[in-house]
């Protein structure tokens, strides 16, 4: 795996803009920015951003770019890059985070080797110098990994500039940010592997690495401890595969931390889901290979949890697999037991993301996790529902689905409720067996997370359908197409807000 991002430096430079040493310095510009606003800018490079400006080359249109030879030696960077942040008063961290990306990424892509980034607008600043160091590190995600000729540069050395402020405040939040886009480029390169590379056990050992190296406790269960544990559920998917299946288990135990609350964050971890003999059309069959996406968001933010020093205990578990039709592979009809003593009828072998998820539910209660969140490439059926822009919500009760959502929402995350009450339970219904893991087509997003409730026990519980925000289908300015890392961000904030939990 390519070392996406991990050890670039992001330094703070504070004071005038002019003083800033680099090569390329970016100054977001709002659309109602008037050439007067633009006066030192246009000073330093001669009235060349004012002709741009007047012209209306440039409009500070969102993600616009134009880059302006410094002419005036009264500055020190060599160049000034307008970057176009749209109408001012729809500033948010969400928009700084994606401007310093689209900087990022385009300075990549120009052997750019030494980047300035200012903060802009009325943000609070260690908010918005936090979401501008992320941005820089996720600009530098590079999807190329088995390319032989490299299209980009070496990342640059970045530097996020502000005129006036607190020095080790905004050093602080830039540290963080740093981490926090570094481990979401971890979950995006792991997300991205192809399955014959990422099998279970490369993606556990993988895992287990990234974690050790962090400090985390952690263990892989293999098959046998899998099934000494009663993990039929888990089992019952890897049948239909010669890989066998593992669960991750990681925990963050700080010292002096409270007894509770405990997090625990479970993510599902299917390297390559072809459906199983419920198999897959095979058109756009080869995006399966991201069904591990939840899995990976879980372990990077186990990861930055660490790195970041959590103030409480928090523990991850992915259970691992293939969902493949070999000649052992569950078939419609087939019962399962799961860890939790519950049988369930596979009515659908391509459900199976909830199978994994309900033994390791369970697994993360008997652990003491007293709050649990579960993030997972679910169904179609929320894509259906949300689109590509916002990711499913689900859980009870309410107020620990609002702080997860908030929570998303400030990472960069948008997430949005949708309900899970106990008539669409009706739909589980099965004839032999406990309950059916599949409910058909309506509301085919709250079923699969009404059936995941029933792991959940009587623990605050959020599930994340991701299908639709894991993957992005086409190249945006600050994103090149392929895994997201979605999730990544809002987990590993989510535990620095436990004092608001209740
Ligand atoms: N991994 C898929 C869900 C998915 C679909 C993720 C599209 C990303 C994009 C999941 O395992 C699945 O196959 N779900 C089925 C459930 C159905 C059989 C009840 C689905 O959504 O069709
Ligand atoms: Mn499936
Ligand atoms: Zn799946």
């Amino acid at each position: 795996m390519a070392p996406t991002g991990i050890n670039a430096e992001v330094a703070v430079a504070v004071g005038p803009l002019a003083d800033v040493e680099t090569e390329v310095l970016a100054v977001p510009v709002f659309e109602e920015d008037s050439p007067d606003v633009l006066a030192r800018l246009d000073a330093a490079t001669g009235g060349e951003v004012g002709r741009l400006r007047t012209s209306g080359e440039f409009t500070g249109e969102l993600y616009e770019l134009a880059f302006v030879p410094v002419v005036s030696g009264a500055w020190r960077a060599a160049r000034i890059a307008l970057v176009g942040a749209g109408p001012r008063q729809r500033v948010s961290s969400e928009r700084v985070r994606k401007l310093a990306a689209a900087v990022s990424l385009n300075a990549r892509k120009r052997h750019v080797a030494r980047l300035a980034f200012c903060l802009c607008g009325e943000l609070p600043q260690d908010e918005a110098a936090q979401a501008a160091a992320e941005g820089l590190m996720l600009g530098e995600f590079d999807p190329g990994l088995y390319k032989n000729e490299k299209r980009l540069g070496a990342p640059p050395a970045y530097t996020v500039a502000h005129e006036y402020g607190d020095r080790a405040a905004l050093a602080a939040a830039v540290t963080r940010g740093r981490l926090l886009g570094e481990s979401s480029n971890l979950a995006r390169a792991l997300a991205n592997e192809p399955s014959n590379v990422l099998t279970p056990g490369v993606f556990a050992e993988r895992a287990a690495a990234l974690a050790e190296d962090a400090g985390l406790g952690v263990e892989v269960l293999d098959e046998q401890a899998i099934a000494a544990l009663g993990m039929g559920l888990l089992l019952g998917v890897a049948r239909g595969s010669d890989e066998p299946p593992h669960l991750v288990v990681l925990r963050h135990d700080p010292p002096g931390a409270p007894e509770r609350p405990v997090l625990g964050l479970v993510g599902k971890g299917i390297t390559f889901d072809t459906g199983g003999i419920s198999l897959k059309p095979s058109a756009g069959m080869e995006r399966m290979k991201d069904d591990m996406a939840g899995g990976a968001a879980v372990v990077c933010a186990m990861r930055a949890i660490a790195r970041l020093g959590a103030p409480i205990r928090v523990v991850g578990v992915v259970p691992t697999t293939e969902n493949m039709p070999g000649s052992r592979a569950l078939k419609p009809g087939d019962v399962l037991r799961s860890a939790s003593g519950k049988t369930v009828e596979v009515v659908n072998t391509d459900a199976e993301g909830r199978l994994v998820l309900g033994d390791a539910l369970w697994y993360a209660r008997e652990l003491g996790a007293t709050h649990l969140v579960d993030v997972a490439t679910l169904t179609g059926a929320c894509v259906v529902a949300l689109g590509k822009v916002t990711s499913g919500l689900f859980g009870a009760p309410e107020w620990w689905v609002d702080r997860v959502r908030r929570t998303a929402l400030r990472a960069g995350d948008r997430a949005w409720p949708l309900p899970v009450d106990e008539e669409y339970f009706e739909q589980l219904k099965s004839e032999i067996a406990d309950f059916a893991n599949s409910g058909g087509r309506p509301a085919g997003a709250i079923t699969a997370a009404m059936f995941m409730k029933q792991f959940a026990g009587d623990r605050p519980w959020v599930h994340m359908d991701i299908a639709g925000t894991a993957w992005l289908e086409e190249a945006q300015p600050y994103q090149p197409k392929g895994a997201t890392g979605v999730g990544v961000r809002t987990l590993a904030e989510l535990p620095f807000t436990w004092r608001e939990w209740s």
